[in-house]
C-alpha cells in the first residue's frame, strides 16, 4: 500500500475496536479495486462522539463506521438520515455530504444481501424472530419491509417483545408482528419456520447455551440465522441442523453490511465474485477452517 497526499481516510468509531474485522473487509477492496483509500480503527472513550464525528469532519475523513456503543448515540451529530437507519434507530455508516455526514444503517440490508447469497426468502414467510433487543428490534424492521407474511417475536421477557411489536407495527401501520413468550412457541402452527437468532445467547465463551433448548422447538424450523458467528456454529444452529433444517450464521451478515459502507462511501457495486474472496480473508482472520 502506498500511502500519499491524495490517500483518503476511513475508518471505525467504537469502543472497543481492536477485535474488529472491518480493517480487513476495508483495505482489502481497497487493494483489489486499486483505489488510494486506507481503513483503520479509531477508539474513541468517554462518550466524546460529538467531538469525535466534528473532528473526523474537519480531518476530510471520507466516511465511518459506527459500532457499540455509539450507534444511537452518533445520532444527534448527524446533518441526515436514510429512511431505514431512521426506523431502525441505530446507524452503523456515515457518508460524507456538503453540510456534515449522513446516517446509514447497513447492518440490516447487509442481513439481507447475506440471506439472498443462501436463497433464504423473507418474502411472504412465516418468521421466528429469537429476542426483542436493538438487534431483534432492527430485525423486524428487515422483516417488515422485506414483505414477511408474519414475524412471531419470542422473547424471555415478554414485555419486551410486545414494546418492539407495538413499535414496529406502528411504524409499518400494520399489525404483521406478534409478541410472545419464549414457550408460546408449542402454539405456533407445525409449519416449517424461516427461525432469525437475534439474541446474544450462545455467544462465545457461553457456547453451549441456547434461547430454547426443548427439541419439539427445533422441529419447526425449516431454515435458520443466528447472526453470531463467533462460535462459528452455534448451538442453536446445530440443534436446527440436526433436525433437518439448514442454517447460517452472521459472518456473512458482517461482510455484507461492510461491502454495503463501501459501496456507499465509493459509488460503486463490489461483485459475488470479491464479496467471496474476502470472506476467504475474514474466515482466515478468525482462523475458521471448514
Ligand atoms: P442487542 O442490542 O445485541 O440486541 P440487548 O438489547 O441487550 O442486546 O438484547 C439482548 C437480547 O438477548 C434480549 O432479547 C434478551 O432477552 P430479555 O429481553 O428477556 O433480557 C436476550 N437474552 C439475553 N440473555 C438471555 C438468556 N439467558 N435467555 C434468553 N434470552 C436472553
Amino acid at each position: 500500500m502506498k500511502i500519499n497526499g491524495s490517500t483518503l481516510t476511513c475508518g471505525l468509531i467504537g469502543n472497543p475496536v481492536e477485535h474488529t474485522l472491518s480493517p480487513v473487509i476495508h483495505n482489502y477492496l481497497a487493494e483489489i479495486e486499486n483505489r488510494n483509500l486506507v481503513y483503520v480503527p479509531f477508539q474513541v472513550e468517554n462518550n466524546r462522539i460529538k467531538e469525535a464525528v466534528e473532528g473526523a469532519y474537519a480531518l476530510n475523513i471520507h466516511g465511518l463506521n459506527i459500532t457499540v456503543p455509539y450507534k444511537s448515540a452518533v445520532i444527534p451529530c448527524l446533518a441526515e438520515m436514510d429512511r431505514l437507519a431512521e426506523n431502525i434507530g441505530a446507524v452503523n455508516t456515515l457518508v460524507r455530504t456538503q453540510k456534515g455526514y449522513k446516517g446509514f444503517n447497513t447492518d440490516m440490508p447487509g442481513l439481507f444481501r447475506a440471506m439472498e447469497t443462501e436463497n433464504y426468502t423473507i418474502k411472504g414467510e412465516s418468521i421466528i424472530l429469537l429476542g426483542a433487543g436493538g438487534a431483534a428490534r432492527a430485525v423486524a424492521m428487515l422483516c417488515m419491509e422485506q414483505e414477511a407474511k408474519e414475524i412471531f417475536i419470542l422473547n424471555r421477557s415478554v414485555e419486551k417483545a410486545m414494546a418492539v411489536a407495538e413499535e414496529v407495527n406502528g411504524i409499518y401501520k400494520e399489525n404483521r408482528i406478534i409478541p410472545m413468550a419464549l414457550s408460546d412457541y408449542r402454539k405456533l402452527l407445525d409449519r416449517k419456520y424461516l427461525a432469525i437468532q437475534a439474541t446474544s445467547v450462545g455467544l462465545s465463551p457461553n457456547v453451549e447455551d441456547v434461547v430454547i433448548s426443548e427439541e419439539a422447538f427445533y422441529d419447526k424450523i425449516e431454515t435458520a440465522v443466528d447472526l453470531i458467528y463467533n462460535p462459528y456454529e452455534t448451538r442453536f444452529m446445530s440443534m436446527v441442523k440436526a433436525h433437518g433444517g439448514r442454517a447460517m450464521n452472521g459472518l456473512k451478515m458482517l461482510l455484507y453490511q461492510g461491502i454495503i459502507a463501501y459501496e456507499l462511501w465509493n459509488d460503486v457495486k463490489i461483485s459475488e465474485k470479491t464479496a467471496k474472496e474476502i470472506l476467504i480473508r475474514m474466515k482466515e482472520e478468525l482462523k475458521i477452517h471448514e
